[in-house]
């Protein structure tokens, strides 16, 4: 769905605020670290729920924190832009208490409050904005997003009157042994008028198993009130199950990478020969005819062109891929980019901005850093390239170094177009060899080498003037 028609289905004229639930340790995950910081695709979860977030175009967005609050801010707070109001929770007393930590700045709004929760982040825009609609529609002043699950267990159930009205919500722990047969449960995702969510979350007591202030007392009492309570039942539970512990950290993975395979396979046209072993970030571009072998992992934002191949055991991180690239086995390739017609590895290493230009290929055991290897130019085997510049048609012998570090700093290599680079040459940096030149095997090269000339030995000097001896051929 567009963005465009997201606005559509709801009336515009109801500011809307939504806030988000991210500041409990999540016991369960036994973690240092605060639940909603831990990834799934690449992302935090709480980042997932904020570009939902982000889809309704809200006033303001509030994000309740409290573990390792800083964190969870700098996890959301580019992606929020100035929308974001981040609310600290001092101590986790509970799902109630979390959302009247925001009452400073919702309790005298007429907004509409969107409450998310940090821990859930398969919730689909589309979902989230057909239940804002319907509850527009309903006139209710809370509305609950339930779903059935054949496993309720852990979560909050839904009960309903005679009538199948809504009636409450009853936690696990709270439940009787028959409430507990109901399959309907809370998401944990609502929808509220601002002040009556205020006004009855100050009657909300922690009476209860957990004695925690729960939320989820909140549309019983606002029923009590005589105000009216809507239940939207959601078709696709999947979209609502929150991360409790790391099995189902695992799980939500799964779920997502397939996601993601599937629809590059069925979308974008790309071959995976084992699509359960093939580990590609939600953010990632591949294009037609790519073909991905098993165990590949392409992570963050990287962009893979037309058909490509990636052999199994490869990692490419933030990097950009042209078209008709071959990736063989092993390689590890972050911040860089490979452009068209290249072939790389097996078992190459490029970081830090290594630039391959096009139809240039970079062998076994090469380590390509903060460096350009010009057009046509190869280095096939055994090789550290650092902070050099490298042009067309240059050939790399095997086992050259650019000894880029005197210890104290980093020094630049320039190699020049149409050069050979013997097996075994040390380029002391700073140094630069000169356009059509040689250097012999074994040369340690510690000065510039002028165009055209062949240098041999330790340290290197020229032998030969090789535009000379053309010269005299041609004479
Ligand atoms: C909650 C609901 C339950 C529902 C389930 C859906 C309550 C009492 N229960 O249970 O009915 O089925 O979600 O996933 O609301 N949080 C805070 N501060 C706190 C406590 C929690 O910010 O003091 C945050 C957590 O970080 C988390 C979210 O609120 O992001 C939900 O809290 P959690 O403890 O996971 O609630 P559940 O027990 O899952
Ligand atoms: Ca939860």
């Amino acid at each position: 769905m567009q963005k465009d028609q997201i606005l559509q289905s709801r009336q515009t004229d109801q500011p809307l605020d939504v806030l988000i639930l991210a500041a409990g340790l999540g016991t369960r995950m036994k973690s240092a670290r605060a639940k909603v910081l831990h990834k799934i695709g690449g992302l935090p979860l709480i980042t997932h729920v904020g570009r939902t977030a982000m889809s309704l175009h809200p006033r303001k967005i509030y994000v309740i924190v409290g573990h390792q609050a800083t964190e969870v801010e700098n996890a959301v707070k580019e992606e929020f832009g100035g929308l974001a109001e981040f609310v600290m929770q001092a101590e986790q007393r509970g799902t109630g208490d979390a959302v009247m930590s925001a009452n400073t700045y919702l309790e005298n709004s007429d907004s509409l409050v969107v409450v998310l929760s940090g821990d859930v982040p398969l919730l689909k825009a589309e979902t989230l904005d057909s239940f804002i609609g319907e509850h527009q529609k309903s006139g209710a002043v809370c509305s609950v997003l339930s779903v059935r699950l054949e496993n309720p267990t852990g979560y909050g159930r839904v009960v309903r009157d005679d009538s199948d009205q809504f009636a409450r919500i009853v936690e696990q722990k709270d439940a009787t042994v028959e409430e507990r047969q109901i399959k309907e449960i809370n998401s944990g995702i609502y929808c509220f008028t601002a002040d009556k969510l205020f006004s009855a979350l100050a009657r909300v007591q922690p009476t209860n198993e957990q004695g925690e202030y729960y939320l989820t007392d909140v549309p019983e009492l606002l029923l009590a009130d005589g105000e009216k309570v809507n239940v939207y039942l959601h078709h696709d539970p999947r979209e609502v199950y929150g991360v409790n512990t790391r099995a189902e950290l695992a799980e939500f993975e799964n779920l997502v990478r397939r996601n993601t395979v599937r629809k590059l396979m069925l979308e974008g046209g790309v071959t995976f020969i084992d699509p359960s072993h093939s580990y590609i970030s939600a953010e990632a571009e591949i294009g037609r005819d790519s073909i991905i072998y098993p165990d590949v992992a392409v992570e963050g934002k990287t962009s893979v062109g037309e058909n490509c191949e990636i052999r199994s055991g490869t990692r490419i991180t933030n990097s950009n891929i042209g078209d008709n690239v071959t990736i063989k086995d092993h390689c590890v390739i972050i911040d860089s980019t490979i452009e068209s017609n290249c072939s790389v590895g097996p078992f190459a290493h490029l970081r830090m901005n290594a630039v391959l230009e096009e139809n240039s290929v970079v062998g076994n055991f090469v380590e390509v850093k903060k460096s350009r290897l010009g057009r046509n130019s190869k280095s096939m085997h055994l090789t550290y390239l650092g902070d050099a510049t490298i042009g067309e048609r240059t050939n790399i012998g095997a086992g050259t170094i650019t000894c880029n570090y005197d210890g104290k700093n980093k020094h630049q290599t320039i190699i020049e177009d149409d050069v050979k680079i013997g097996s075994d040459t040390m380029l002391v940096a700073p140094v630069r060899v000169g356009k059509g030149s040689i250097t012999a095997a074994g040369s340690v090269v510690t000065e510039d080498v002028p165009p055209d000339s062949l240098v041999a030995g330790v340290p290197a000097v020229v032998k030969k003037r090789l535009v000379e001896r053309n010269d005299e051929k041609k004479g």
